[in-house]
C-alpha cells in the first residue's frame, strides 16, 4: 500500500514532479505568471525568469502552459531541454514543433538556413496577422542555451510589425543564464519583463506545506506537521521548494516507520542529521551551494536584487 494512504491522504502530497495541482501560488509566482500573461497579451516579445535551483521555474512553466491551454488564440510550444548542435537543427526543430511545414506546404529538411528563417517568419506573419493568434515559445532550462541559439532567438525577436513582436518568447533559467544574456546587450535590451524567483519566506513555507497536505486529500483535524517542525524545516531548507518537498516526503515516511501521528521538531532534526551522517545530503543536492546563505552567490551572479518589473 502506498505510504500516503496509510497516513490518510488520497494522493502523494510531496511528489517532486511539477504537477500544477500541487503548485502553491505564492505572491512571487503569481506576480511572475500574471506579468508573463500581460506581456504575451501585449505581444511585447521577451520575458525572462531567473531563479536558483529548485525555486519553481519548471512548475511555473507548467502553470503557464495550463493558462495558455485555456486560451484558443495562444499557439505555444515548450522546450524542456534546449540543446542543439547548430542553428539549422534549432530552426528545424522549431518548425517541426509548430508544425509549420505541413501548414505552409513545405518539407523543412529540404530548406537551407536562410529559407528556414524565412519560412518561420512567413508562418509567424500568417498566424499573427491573418489568424490573429499569438505564437509563444517557452524555453525551460534556458541556462543550457548556447550563444549561437541565443543569437538565433534574438534574430527571431526582430520579426515584428510597427506595434508588436511576431514571436513571444519566455525563457526560464538558472542563474547561469544571466551572464549569457548580459553578454548580449542587444538581447538584454529586448527583455520586456524580467523576474527573479526567490525562495519562500517562513510563512510561505508553512502555507506551501499546508496547501500540499490539503490538496492531497488529508482531512483530519490533527496537524501532521507541528508548527515547531515547520519552523525547523524552514530553517534548514531556507524556503527552497524542492528541498521542502523532499524533506517533507522523507518525514512522512519516517512518521509511518515510527508509528507516530505528528512530526515534531525533534523528528525533523533527526532526519536532517541522519541524511548528513549518511554522507549524502538528500536535500542539498551534490554540487549545489548551501543555498540561502551568502555562499549561494559565489556560485552564480545574483541576477537582480529586486524582484519584478523593469
Ligand atoms: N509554488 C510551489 N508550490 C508547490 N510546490 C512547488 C512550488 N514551487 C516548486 N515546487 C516544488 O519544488 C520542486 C522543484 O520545483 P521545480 O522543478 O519547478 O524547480 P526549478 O526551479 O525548475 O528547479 P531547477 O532549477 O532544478 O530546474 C518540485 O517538486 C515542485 O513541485
Ligand atoms: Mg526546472
Amino acid at each position: 500500500m502506498a505510504y500516503y494512504t496509510t497516513l490518510g491522504f488520497d494522493r502523494e502530497p510531496f511528489s517532486t514532479s511539477p504537477d500544477p495541482r500541487f503548485f502553491y501560488l505564492t505572491k512571487e509566482h503569481d506576480l511572475a505568471l500574471t506579468n508573463i500573461m500581460i506581456e504575451l497579451h501585449l505581444k511585447r516579445g521577451l520575458s525572462v525568469i531567473f531563479g536558483d535551483i529548485g525555486t519553481g521555474k519548471t512548475s511555473l512553466s507548467r502553470m503557464l502552459v495550463q493558462e495558455l491551454n485555456q486560451r484558443p488564440n495562444m499557439l505555444f510550444h515548450i522546450v524542456l531541454n534546449p540543446v542543439y548542435t547548430d542553428e539549422k537543427q534549432f530552426l528545424t526543430s522549431l518548425i517541426r514543433n509548430f508544425d509549420v511545414g505541413s501548414q505552409m506546404g513545405f518539407d523543412p529538411s529540404r530548406l537551407d538556413l536562410l529559407e528556414l528563417r524565412d519560412a518561420f517568419e512567413r508562418f509567424l506573419i500568417h498566424k499573427t496577422l491573418e489568424e490573429k493568434q499569438t505564437v509563444v515559445l517557452i524555453i525551460d532550462e534556458a541556462q543550457k542555451l548556447d550563444m549561437a541559439t541565443l543569437e538565433t532567438l534574438r534574430v527571431l525577436l526582430n520579426f515584428e510589425t510597427n506595434e508588436f513582436k511576431l514571436l513571444q518568447l519566455v525563457l526560464l533559467g538558472q542563474v547561469e543564464l544571466y551572464p549569457k544574456v548580459a553578454g548580449m546587450p542587444n538581447l538584454m535590451d529586448r527583455i520586456s519583463f524580467r523576474y527573479t524567483l526567490n525562495p519562500l519566506d517562513a510563512k510561505e513555507t508553512k502555507e506551501l506545506i499546508d496547501f500540499r497536505i490539503k490538496t492531497a486529500g488529508y482531512n483530519s483535524r490533527m496537524d501532521v506537521f507541528l508548527d515547531e517542525a515547520v519552523g525547523e524545516i524552514y530553517n534548514y531548507t531556507r524556503g527552497y521548494p524542492r528541498k521542502i518537498t523532499r524533506l517533507c516526503h522523507q518525514l512522512l515516511k519516517e512518521l509511518i516507520l515510527q508509528n507516530q501521528h505528528a512530526i515534531d521538531r525533534e523528528m525533523v532534526k533527526e532526519m536532517i542529521a541522519k541524511e548528513e551522517a549518511f554522507g549524502f545530503d538528500n536535500f542539498n543536492m551534490p554540487g549545489s551551494p548551501k543555498q540561502g546563505t551568502k555562499e549561494q552567490y559565489a556560485y552564480g551572479v545574483r541576477p537582480f536584487s529586486g524582484r519584478g518589473l523593469i
